[in-house]
């Protein structure tokens, strides 16, 4: 019914908390049961055992106290917390089609855990889990990336995705010196060191950032792919769920139909698919996950032809309409959108969103064309929340949505009814091209735009039209 992100209320990126104005549109729906996506008592020895003095509630009920704040005045009738990867899991199972599968969380931390295996099937109606394997802190996959993030100057557990993006501009030159240095066992993924304590500067000291960035991306699939091999070992399932912040690395997901048949990622695969994970586990039962739309809503409806009017003529143009995507990705609801063809549309975007040159963008795509123009990876259904890359077969037709290694993080979008469905209908129909650029309709340093207030503000700052 309702799922958002405090950061696009208090546009802090990441934010922490929660806002008042998220609690109080959740508010408008009533509940019985509040659940928490960890145990505080286990987040608090992890802390402890990681050297770190702040500690936080211990008991469910504090931690309700302390992220509610004064919305905690009414006790719900049931206050329940969940283990951190159990809630990951249960965000990945119970929004999928499957009705048994293997899954794998793989996150940075989450308490103690940091992988896990689980074997899921439904008993009864009810979600039950088997754990078939973990490791634990400090032997992480996701610590690994963030501290490689650390070493080239960018900010850990914030700009893993721009480590991502520097790997397709560099060698994995040092992929085996890396391993060496870090890596105790590759089968079971321990480490020499802990690495949630970074490495010093002079780590790689001879090599390029860029290559250190390929590097670590290197290991880190190499390790994930280990993983997937022993998921796939176990036999339970052909269906893989996949969940944790490392399940964002698009790179790394290409790859996985290698180890199943059937793969679902849950559009929120990190932490604040947790939540949605601790409510599935309150709720027991599988839970109908159509599409990403769940978050704050502007009303009225899609401006279709609006926005038609702007890309023809403009080229560029905003789109805040219908309700906020939960989850890192732009889906076309909070979206700025660009005609993809030529030469000069990717300068002209970066510089209204002042990122990085080297940084691509994304396709939106009409599912039925995407294999034409796209080598869609093996084992998803379309990709309809931008969770793998795909080998563009036109890189030179559309240079502004592929990138330097020749692939493209493709939005398919089915016929589902959505406003960006029938906007890209209406747009092949007038150019011949099934495609639109996407990116997140953000205001530099901002989250995502969530309100009418902050389009308008968009709008202001940038000089782009933007209808809603
Ligand atoms: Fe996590």
């Amino acid at each position: 019914m309702f799922a958002g992100h405090s950061e696009r209320y208090s546009k802090i990126k990441n934010d922490s908390g929660l806002h008042p104005d998220l609690l109080r549109e959740l508010c408008e729906w009533e509940y019985d049961t509040v659940a928490f996506y960890e145990r505080p008592w286990m987040h608090n020895l992890q802390q402890l055992y990681s050297g770190q003095r702040q500690l936080g509630p211990w008991t469910t009920r504090g931690a309700l106290r302390k992220y509610l704040g004064d919305w905690y005045r009414y006790p719900a009738p049931r206050e329940v917390s969940y283990p951190h990867h159990l809630s990951h899991a249960a965000a990945g199972f119970q929004t999928s089609t499957f009705d048994r599968a293997t899954v794998v969380v793989i996150d940075a931390i989450g308490e103690l855990d940091t992988i896990s295996i689980f074997g899921a099937e439904y008993v009864n109606g009810r979600a039950k889990y088997k754990l078939l394997w973990r490791q634990g802190y400090p032997h992480s996959i996701g610590l690994m990336y963030s501290a490689m993030t650390a070493r080239v100057g960018l900010r850990p557990n914030e700009d893993e995705y721009i480590l991502m993006g520097m790997s397709a501009y560099g060698r994995p030159n040092a992929t085996a010196l890396m391993k060496d240095a870090l890596v105790d066992n590759e089968w079971s993924v321990t480490f020499r060191q802990n690495l949630h304590l970074g490495v010093d500067e002079a780590f790689l000291a001879k090599h390029l950032e860029n290559d250190i960035a390929s590097s670590a991306q290197s290991l880190c699939e190499n390790l994930i792919y280990n993983v997937m091999r022993r998921a796939k070992n176990f036999g339970w399932s052909r269906n893989l769920v996949y969940m944790g912040g490392v399940a964002l690395n698009c790179l790394a997901n290409r790859n996985l139909g290698e180890y199943f048949e059937n793969i679902w990622i849950m559009p929120c695969p990190g932490d604040a698919g947790g939540s949605l994970g601790a409510a599935a586990l309150a709720h027991g039962g599988p839970i109908r996950f159509e599409h990403a739309y769940h978050g704050h809503e502007i009303g009225g409806s899609y401006p279709v032809n609006a926005v038609l009017d702007s890309l023809l003529y403009d080229k560029i143009v905003g789109v805040a309409s219908g309700r906020a995507e939960f989850g890192p990705r732009a889906l076309g609801n909070r979206s700025l959108l660009a005609d993809p063809r030529g030469n000069d549309i990717k300068d002209r975007v970066n510089e209204i969103k002042r990122r990085q040159k080297f940084r691509p963008f994304a396709p939106v795509i009409l599912a039925e064309y995407a294999d034409e123009f796209f080598d869609m990876p093996r084992g998803f259904t379309g990709s309809p929340y931008m969770q793998s890359v795909a080998r563009c077969r036109q890189p030179d037709a559309f240079p502004a949505v592929v990138h330097v290694d020749g692939t493209s993080r493709v939005q398919t979008v089915d016929n589902n009814g959505s406003g960006i469905r029938q906007l890209l209908e209406k747009w092949y129909v007038m150019t011949g091209c099934p495609m639109l650029l996407n990116t997140s309709l953000n205001i530099r340093g901002e989250p995502m735009v969530n309100d009418r207030a902050d389009a308008d503000r968009f709008e202001r700052e940038y000089g782009v039209r933007v209808h809603s």
